[in-house]
């Protein structure tokens, strides 16, 4: 189906589930992104969890979103359980804004909910020439370094600048071996994971997908992935007042009351310490990069956001191919009122 016509019926039902036109938009909009991005575990596989969490109220569809400056520079905003991306759209725009007055930007956010990819905020913060980085922590899923438990979410880090031509550097990343939206589409399609990319809920390696949700999902780089996603969870949950240490809420399988995610922004002018020569400068350095000798196989060493912004525009050209599942979802959805 055409994504232009799919973003008008998830708009609808968003409407239908009782988010107000502006909001309903941007929710439609960052969803279907998310299936042009190539990330379908981040797009309509979402719709009916979160339209089921509109339902009973636990994701707030009328919010009154608070933005308190606390500086020139810095903002924190209080989501009021709003549906994520409302939020952290709100929250990038008002860091870019800070960030254009005063050469920085940082802007907390609590009470929110599951945002969708970093790369949606990053991506309008590198358009008008600013660097940025994103922070969302999410529920458990995995274990830190030397613990049995799952407590880290797969809390991504996101990190983005312009580079002086049209395809932005984004490094969107979680610190998990395969994030856990991949993980629930393979559960639901009845696909296998990859091994060593998480253990079932005695501790052995699994490539079933089910057993994987039950069980535990491995970090990048052993105690260093564990690192990373509790400082992610320290600057998303502790510092924001979201919640924090494995009390973000999973928000397909806990339906007990808000998630209280927490998103941090920081976006900064380039120019704040180089002037001008920051275009120069990473030009050259990508340049540098994308010279040295290639290992066999490799044709170009692409810096990261390259390949995704090709899929991008080959997908906005293509139809989306939606699961037979997630098509029932849809009709649904949609005649719900
Ligand atoms: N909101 C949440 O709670 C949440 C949680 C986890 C993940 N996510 C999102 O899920 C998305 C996917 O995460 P992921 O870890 O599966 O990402 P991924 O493994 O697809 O990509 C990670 C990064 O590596 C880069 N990359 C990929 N191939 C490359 C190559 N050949 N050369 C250079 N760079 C390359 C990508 O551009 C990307 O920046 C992210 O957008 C993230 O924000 C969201």
């Amino acid at each position: 189906m055409n994504h232009l016509k799919i973003k008008k019926i998830v708009n609808n039902i968003f409407k239908n589930f009782n988010l107000n036109n502006a909001h309903a938009k941007i929710s439609a909009d960052y969803l279907i992104k998310a299936e042009l991005f190539g990330a379908p575990s981040h797009g309509l596989a979402r719709l009916r969890m979160y339209c089921e969490r509109l339902k009973k109220r636990i994701i707030n569809p009328k919010p009154k979103i608070k933005v308190k400056k606390i500086s020139q520079s810095i903002s924190f905003i209080d989501a009021n359980n709003s549906i994520g991306f409302v939020a952290a759209d709100i929250g990038i725009k008002t860091a870019i804004k800070n960030a254009k007055k005063t050469g920085i930007g940082l802007v907390a956010i609590k009470n929110s909910g599951h945002y969708g990819l970093s790369s949606f905020y990053a991506e309008q913060a590198v358009k008008k020439n600013l660097i940025v980085w994103c922070f969302t922590n999410a529920p458990p899923a995995i274990a830190p370094y030397g613990a049995k438990k799952s407590l880290f979410g797969t809390n991504p880090i996101c990190f983005g600048t312009p580079t002086g031509n049209k395809v932005p550097f984004i490094l969107d990343t979680s610190i998990s071996m395969i994030n856990r939206g991949k993980i629930r589409v393979a559960a639901k399609l009845g696909h296998k994971i990859p091994l060593g990319v998480a253990l079932d809920k005695f501790g052995r390696p699994t490539t079933d997908a089910k057993k994987a949700l039950k069980g535990v999902q491995l970090p990048i780089a052993s105690f260093k992935g564990s690192g990373l996603a509790w400082m992610v969870d320290i600057m998303s949950g502790v510092l924001t007042g979201a919640n924090h240490a494995g009390k973000v809420k999973d928000p397909f399988d806990d339906f007990t009351g808000p998630q209280n995610v927490g998103h941090l922004f920081l976006v900064l002018k380039p120019s704040l310490f180089v002037g001008k020569n920051y275009i120069k400068r990473i030009k050259e350095n990508i340049r540098t990069i994308k010279r040295l000798p290639k290992i066999k196989g490799v044709k170009e060493i692409l810096y990261p956001g390259q390949a995704k912004n090709y899929r991008y525009k080959r997908n906005l050209k293509k139809d989306i191919v939606i699961p037979k599942n997630i098509l029932e979802d849809l009709k649904k959805l949609n005649a719900v009122k």
